[in-house]
Parts: structure tokens; sequence; C-alpha cells
């Protein structure tokens, strides 16, 4: 079904060209050289096209013929461990291709190895009726993962067979209406249209992530949505990182849009040696990497989201969680600046498009926890979790400020935090969840009936504290009733002793809820013998000198939660001592 134009105006990644019987998003070929574009404006018989690759050289008067396609990914074994490019080419083969690190332009590549074969164990057989969705088969993909290949089309089974099967080879047929179709271990969908699903959930359960600020303070629910905004350097990176690392989630995806060049070899070099924490085997095994150099024109980069949020939904589809990390969306948004710059559209605030915030909105409201598709029960999530780099850490700028707009949770990263080497640097005071009723009820049942009473307890006594450090800079903090002073003690204590979590810790990395909650129990406890012995008249500084205090310095370090036991014990026991003596 091509159709045959030609090439009229060019402007960067933006072009022009006469094509009969364009439709909106349809994948064009453009020029000689066949660079691969996307129709994303038409008007009258000229469509505007944005072109995933460079396009210096490229003269009016060259062809642009359409495929008739909107853009789409390749969905099926060969996925995980991958490292691809916006438009979902594998970055190892299209670099091999162009011969070096520079890519070079129009190089096709599958995006899954067509001549790979896998194990193919079908669960349905001849006969059976299914529906899209229903599972037919599975393919263990890698050690860690299962695929399971799903019904693209409804019908009734006409032949099964399991066996080594490349992606491409049929493993069976489908008849519908009289009409035979073949079944095969992959399929496509268009990466701008959501994956359908039976329904949507509510949130109610979290998305454990082993870091302590996060579960205890500002759950992010499973099929949930937040937002990291952080000036240069705060840590946005790194908390994706290790939010990808340590989250219940089976499968990760994760999209990389560098700003500086060598950002994105860093990730690229780091994260095939990143070790899964409860297998030790490599994280890439259950990883999709979705990576944009700053060498890569903006279009790809637009439309890595899309590749990366289709990827993560078919997973979802199989009934998996999945986490979808996007670093950073501002470089997303950029790109869209750049391209809508180029359409010579009214600009809207700050030179973005109109159309920024509903993009934003879109790509968020693809996350949620589902029933799937398919006949059988089946669950999975997309959690999506967008780090935001407003220029100059200024949250009034309008990816921020869109961004803020459709994600439940906010941590803030917070530049003089970072300064300080108080990781992660997330501002306890400017984060926010929205998520905390929803999870009420899960965190009583899993954890303790009291999990946000402590919260909110803890929470308190930090919002006291930023008020008690204002006085403390103007008259020193000896100025202070010691009642006030003791609440200074306990809030550092939560800031060093429970907030602080170094990435980078072999023991304190991740940090299970169970001992998350008794951690802080911990700390509650101190405080509540504080205040109580010095309204038996106990003086504060014989508080400050007990030897348990280094203790409670030590519970990261402490892997079993019943040495926290012995720890709130000792706690007792120590105020006793003061009390008695
Ligand atoms: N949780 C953490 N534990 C220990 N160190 C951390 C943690 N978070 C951040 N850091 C330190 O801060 C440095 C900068 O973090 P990171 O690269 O994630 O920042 P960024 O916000 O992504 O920066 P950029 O704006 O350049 O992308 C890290 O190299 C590391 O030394
Ligand atoms: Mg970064």
């Amino acid at each position: 079904m091509a159709k045959k134009g030609k090439i009229v105006r060019i402007s960067g990644p933006v072009v022009e060209a006469e094509l009969p019987d364009a439709r909106l998003y349809d994948v064009v070929k453009v020029g000689d050289a066949r660079l691969l574009g996307e129709i994303i404006k038409i008007s009258g018989n000229i469509s505007i096209i944005q072109v995933y690759e460079d396009t210096s050289g490229l003269q009016p008067g060259e062809s642009a013929v359409s495929t008739g396609q909107p853009l789409s990914v390749e969905l099926g074994p060969g996925l995980l461990q991958s490292i691809y490019d916006g438009i979902q080419r594998p970055l190892k083969v299209i670099e091999e291709k162009s011969g070096g690190f520079y890519i070079a332009r129009g190089v096709e590549a599958d995006p899954i190895d067509k001549k790979k074969k896998w194990e193919f164990k079908a669960t349905v057989k001849k006969g059976d009726r299914v529906k899209i969705g229903d599972i037919l088969g599975t393919v263990q993909e890698t050690e860690l993962i299962e695929h399971r290949i799903l019904a693209a089309m409804e019908g009734r089974i006409e032949d099964i067979k399991s066996g080594k099967y490349t992606i491409e080879e049929d493993v069976g047929s489908i008849s519908f209406e009289g009409k035979k179709y073949p079944i095969k271990l992959y399929q496509r969908w268009f990466v701008r249209k959501a994956r359908p699903v039976i329904e949507k959930f509510p949130p109610n359960m979290p998305l454990v992530t082993g870091q302590r600020i996060v579960d205890t303070f500002f759950p992010i629910a499973k099929g949930g949505t937040a937002c990291i905004p952080g000036p240069f350097g705060s840590g946005k990176t790194v908390t994706q990182q290790s939010l990808a690392k340590y989250s219940d989630t089976q499968i990760v995806v994760y999209i990389g849009c560098g700003e500086r060049g060598n950002e994105m070899t860093e990730v690229l070099k780091e994260f095939p040696h990143l070790e899964d924490p409860n297998t030790g085997k490599p994280l890439m095994q259950r990883t999709v990497l979705i990576a944009n150099t700053s060498n890569m024109p903006v279009a790809a980069r637009e439309a890595s989201i899309y590749t990366g949020v289709t990827i993560a939904e078919y997973f979802r589809d199989m009934g998996y969680d999945v986490a979808l990390m996007a670093d950073s969306t501002s470089r997303w948004a950029e790109a869209m600046r750049e391209i809508g710059g180029r359409l010579e559209e009214m600009p809207g605030e700050e030179g973005y498009p109109a159309y920024l915030a509903r993009r934003l909105a879109e790509f968020y409201e693809r996350a949620g926890r589902v029933r799937c598709l398919g006949t059988k029960e089946r669950y999975g999530s997309v959690s999506i979790i967008g780090a935001v780099s407003p220029p100059g850490g200024d949250l009034s700028e309008p990816v921020s400020q869109n961004t803020l707009r459709v994600t439940k949770v906010f941590l803030a990263l917070d530049a003089p935090l970072a300064y300080r080497r108080h990781f992660p640097a997330i501002n306890w005071l400017k984060s926010y969840t929205l998520y905390h009723d929803n999870l009420e009820e899960w965190f009583t049942e899993n954890v303790s009936s009291d999990f946000l009473k402590q919260v909110k307890a803890s929470m308190a006594l930090l919002q006291k504290e930023a008020e008690l450090q204002e006085v403390v800079q103007l008259v020193g903090p000896d100025a202070l009733p010691e009642k006030e002073q003791a609440i200074l003690l306990v809030t550092k204590m939560i800031r060093e002793d429970f907030l602080q979590q170094n990435a980078f810790s072999d023991v304190d990395a991740r940090c299970e809820l169970d001992k998350q909650y008794q951690m802080l129990k911990t700390i509650l406890k101190f405080s509540e013998k504080t205040n109580e012995a010095l309204d038996l008249g106990v003086q504060l500084k014989k508080i400050q000198e007990l030897a348990v205090i280094g203790k409670v310095g030590r519970m990261k370090e402490m892997p079993q939660l019943k040495d926290l036991e012995v720890l709130q014990k000792e706690i007792d026991n120590s105020f006793e001592g003061l009390t008695r003596g």
C-alpha cells in the first residue's frame, strides 16, 4: 500500500512532503536514504513529517513513501535484555551496521532477533476457543522471566505445536469466521495507542521499593504514578535506578533521555552490570532499556516514551507488574518543543507546544493496575516514575507544573540536601503522596495497624523541627526549652538513622517494609521515653549521653528484625536506669 510523494521543504527534523492519501501518524520513509519518519500534521495535500534520523543532506524533490501504517513496536520473546533507540532499533545491531558509535542513517534493523529459536510450550490445544489476550503458550525467555504468548485475535485453535521456533515461524493456526490465520510468537502494536484491558482498578497496594522515605513516608501505589523533580546532580538517576532494582515488580522498562552526551553512556555501561537483588542474576534479564543519547535526533526521543510504555503494557498484559522509569521527561518535552517550533504553531508557555499538558497526561494515564484481557482472570500493573529536570531547579516551569498535575506522588529532590550529602536528597517537607488513603488498609493488614499513625507522628515532628530551626538560627539551640531540644534530638535520628539511605550500601540499599516499620517504631519509642523522663525531671543532658543512641544509629546495618526488638528493650532499660537513678 505504499504511496509515493515528494519532499517540498526541510527544516531540521521536520520535513514537508506532497503525499497522496496521507493519514495522521502513518510512518513514512523519507528521501533516497529512506529515513524513518511519522506524519504529525496534515494541511491540504502537504504532510508534515517528523523524521527520527538526521536529515542533513536531504533535498527537496527527493521521494517520501508512506507505509500506510502508524508507528508500531514488535512484541515477543527477545525483548528482555534489549537496548533500543527510541524507535525500537537495537543499538548494538545498528551500531554494527553503521560501523561505529555514530549511527548511520536509514539503517533498518529487526527489533527482535528473527533467527533465534525459542522453546515454545503450548498451553492450549486443538479445538480450544480463545479470546484476545488468552495465553497460548510460554517461552522461558530469560532465567528470570517466562514470556507468555498472548492471543492477538479470537477464534478456534486449528492446530498448535510445542517445539523450537523463531518468532516468525508458525507455531499453529487459529480460525475465525471461516478463515485461518497463522499463530506466531510475536505481535505488533501501535505505540501511540494504549493496549486495551478489561478493567482498571483504583490502586490499593503499594509498589514496595525498599526505599524508606518512599515506602514509609511517600508511598507509590502499584500501577500508580510518581514524579521525581530535581536540579542537576541531585540524584534523579541514582533514585530511578534504586527504584528499578529494588521495587517488587517483575519487569523493568527504563527509558533514558540523556541530557549530557556521556550520561546515557554511563547508564548503558552501568545497567548491564546491575544485579537483580533477589537472584544475583543480571537485572537486564528482566529489563528492557531504551536509550536516547544526545547525538540521536530529537524526534526519536519524542517517540521513545511511547515505545517504552507500549512494551511495559505488553508485559503487564502477561500478568506481570512492571516498573517504567523515564529519566528525564524534561528531555522528552524539549524534543516536543523543538519539533513544535518547526511547525510554526503558536507556542504555549516558555515555547513548549500547547499540547504539552495533554501529552504528559496521556503518558501517565497509561499507568494502572488492571485486569488483563483474556478469559482467565489475570492481573498486571504498570507503575510510571518520571524524573523531571527543571532548569535551575525552578518547579514553576511548565514541564514540572504539568507533571505535578497528573502524577500522584511527588518526590522532590533538593540541591541543599544533596550538597550536605543527605541521600536520597528527597525533601520530606516538600514531597507528598496522594495514595495514603488508598493504601491504608493494605498497610494495616500487611505491616501494622499503627503504620500510618507512626508516619503521621514522625512527620509532625519533622515539621516542628523546621519551625524550631528558625528559632535556633536566631538564638541558638540552648535557648529552647528542653522538650523542644529533645524534639531536635529525635528528628536528627529520623533524618540520619531513618531517611538517609545509601544507594550503594550492601546491607541498606534495600530495606524491607517490616524493618522500616520497626526502625521508625524504635525512634518513636525513644521519643516517647525521652518525654516521659523529662516529665519526671530527668535532665536532657543525661538522655543525650545514653549509649543506646549510638545503637539507634546502627539500626540500618542490623540484618535481623529481632535485633531491633532487642534494641527497643534496651531503650526501655536505659530509661528505667535514668528515672530510677
Ligand atoms: N541514594 C543515594 N545514595 C548515595 N549517593 C547518592 C544517592 N543519590 C545520589 N547520590 C550521589 O549523587 C550523585 C549524583 O546523582 P545523580 O547522577 O543521580 O543525579 P542526577 O539528578 O541524575 O543528575 P543529572 O542532573 O546530571 O542527571 C551520584 O553520583 C551519587 O554520588
Ligand atoms: Mg541523571
